[in-house]
């Protein structure tokens, strides 16, 4: 089976993904599968990969060991095209796990192309991607299910014009500490948190810098715990996993620069609320019509122990300490078990 692992890509979450796809190639049985590793470069360019050391994924080197070649929307091909001196090879696929996140990975675009090119692929589908990948719309939808979410307000960027206006909207609704949030985004980029005015006014600038949209959420005082998803017609829930920042709230650098950010894999928390955790976890994939994978992150409120939804992932983090492979390794799934039974939901 010729299996091509995209990685990559121009989101903000470049690096992370190739970090991601080391993991998940480390760990594809090569008896069934034969890896096709194509890398897309920051600005866009989609580039084979033709070296055998994972190690250059992450330095970057990877890039000088490579040729040109894509994936053309033709349908009738099925194809890389490997560009050569003066002509170009075809080679078949029969599957692409996109290991990508965020902009041009996660949101519903590469999914565009391999619709298009009738190419099977891992995860969700052109709609559950673009819809997960934007924090409103995912708010619509979520608040459908009576499932809670932090208060908040969605602002365009075009309202920077009436600044004060909107700080006047916003203060009148939601109280500080506030999270300012680029709609679409992933990994925590673009975000900030406000406990003043002049902060406010600081994340609006910055986030409007990632998206139009822009969401000012009230900060919620809790534990962040993550559920992972899996499976086609009825999907399940993994057991939880809780994250506890090293930062004053994960942002990049917490997550993947900061050795202090721990994972834990079965927080101490009621029954009930677990329980209702992962019911929550699958109803929200299920309402936005997910498919094969995606992490959904809640919070639990301090004191309360309210249940308050975060954000779907739905090409979450595969690094060796990343929350989606450690919840399903804790389930008794190894990391290669997941990997192929994700291809094989892909394939199917
Ligand atoms: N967006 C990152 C990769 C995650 O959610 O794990
Ligand atoms: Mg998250």
């Amino acid at each position: 089976i010729n299996l091509v692992v995209l990685f990559g890509g121009q989101s903000s979450e470049h690096e992370v993904s190739c970090v991601s796809a080391t993991t998940v190639i480390e760990n594809i049985d090569s008896n069934n599968y034969k890896v096709i590793p194509v890398g897309i470069t920051k600005e866009g360019k989609w580039l084979l990969y033709e070296g055998k050391d994972l190690t250059e994924l992450k330095s970057g080197e990877w890039i000088n060991k490579s040729k040109p070649a894509f994936i053309s929307p033709d349908a009738s091909e099925k194809a890389l095209y490997i560009i050569e001196k003066n002509s170009y090879k075809k080679e078949q696929i029969d599957v692409v796990f996109p290991v990508l996140h965020g902009m041009f990975g996660e949101d519903g675009t590469i999914q565009g192309l391999l619709e298009l090119a009738k190419i099977p692929y891992v995860g969700c589908g052109v709609f559950t991607s673009s819809a997960s990948m934007d924090k409103h719309y995912t708010k619509i939808v979520v608040d459908q299910l009576g499932i809670d979410q932090a208060k908040h307000i969605t602002i365009s960027k075009y309202d920077l014009n009436e600044m004060e206006n909107i700080i006047e909207q916003i203060e009148g609704k939601l109280v500080y500490p506030m999270f300012i949030k680029p709609s679409n985004a992933g990994s925590s980029v673009g975000i900030s948190k406000a406990k003043n005015r002049e902060e406010l006014v600081e994340g609006i600038r910055k986030a409007a810098v990632h998206d139009r949209k822009i969401i000012i959420e009230e900060g919620i005082i809790g534990r962040e715990i993550e559920c992972a998803v899996l499976g086609g017609i009825s999907p399940k829930a993994s057991g939880l996993g809780e994250v506890v920042a090293a930062a004053e709230f994960y942002d990049y650098d917490a997550k993947y620069n900061n050795n202090e950010s721990k994972t834990i894999i079965n927080p101490e928390l009621p029954k009930v609320v677990a329980d209702e955790i992962r019911k929550n976890a699958v109803q929200i994939f299920t309402a936005l019509d997910g498919y094969g994978l995606s992490r959904v992150d809640f919070f639990v409120e301090k004191d309360t122990n309210r249940i308050i939804f975060n954000e779907i992932n739905t090409l979450p983090g595969f690094t060796s300490i990343s929350m989606y492979p450690m919840l399903w390794e804790e389930k008794g799934i190894s990391k290669k078990e997941l990997i192929d039974k994700l291809i094989q939901l892909g394939i199917k």
